[in-house]
């Protein structure tokens, strides 16, 4: 089954809760959650306190992006804030500390992911990918929305569908950056099973069939 996340980095801030009452009502299934440190990224977005009143005013599904330095840090934190999926960068500390970051999330009862950015090769998850809930494929480089699909990440969405299905483990296929519903039809036909999408979405005046769009590409 094909889920859309649509990314609140692109939403309107000053009426948050009205934009995910529109991408609810509009079908979407996961709210993805874009955190930038202006560290791992060179851009600042939101956090804590936001994920917690997002937490309060919504139950749908919480797929929490951390691009972040040393997430093994703040795991613990974005757990207890409310996110139902804490996604991290594999390139973001030591194999030792991803590691760690991991059991810390599936200690705290959440599901875990881990991502790689597009300079970083497919393999770098095998370690780890018998342990995760979700796989993320960077089609971006991580830090702003609105960017432009890089066609040459789908070798790496089909090798990593391949993987997944040869160790017969139940981790999510996510793709995130420049999906709309032109590129959606790649991502899906690569193999991805989760469609991040924020311009698309927000920037449309009909949310719902923007939604619907991306989905039946
Ligand atoms: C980029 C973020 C994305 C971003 C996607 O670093 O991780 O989730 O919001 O935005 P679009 O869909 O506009 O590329
Ligand atoms: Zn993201």
């Amino acid at each position: 089954m094909i889920k859309i996340a649509p990314s609140i980095l692109s939403a309107d801030f000053t009426k948050l809760g009205k934009e995910i009452e529109e991408i609810r009502d509009g079908g979407a299934d996961y709210i993805h959650f874009d955190v930038m440190d202006g560290v791992f990224v060179p851009n600042i977005s939101i956090g804590i306190p936001v994920l917690s009143s997002v937490r309060k005013f919504t139950d749908m599904f919480l797929d929490v992006h951390l691009m972040i330095d040393k997430p093994v840090r703040y795991a613990e934190a974005f757990c207890k804030a409310g996110a139902d999926l804490v996604m991290f960068h594999v390139e973001a500390d030591s194999y030792q500390n991803i590691s760690e970051a991991i059991d810390i999330v599936k200690a705290n009862g959440k599901k875990v992911g881990l991502s790689v950015k597009p300079k970083t090769p497919a393999e770098v998850l095998y370690p780890f990918i018998d342990r995760l809930d979700m796989a993320l494929v960077m089609t971006v480089e991580p830090g702003f929305g609105g960017q432009k699909f890089m066609h040459d990440q789908l070798p790496k969405i089909i090798e990593l569908r391949r993987e997944i299905d040869r160790r017969g483990i139940e981790c999510e296929l996510e793709v995130d950056g420049g999906v709309d519903p032109v590129t959606a039809k790649l991502v899906k036909d690569a193999g991805a099973n989760v469609l991040v999408a924020g311009s698309a979405v927000f920037k449309s005046p009909d949310r719902a069939a923007q939604i619907a769009a991306i989905r039946n590409a």
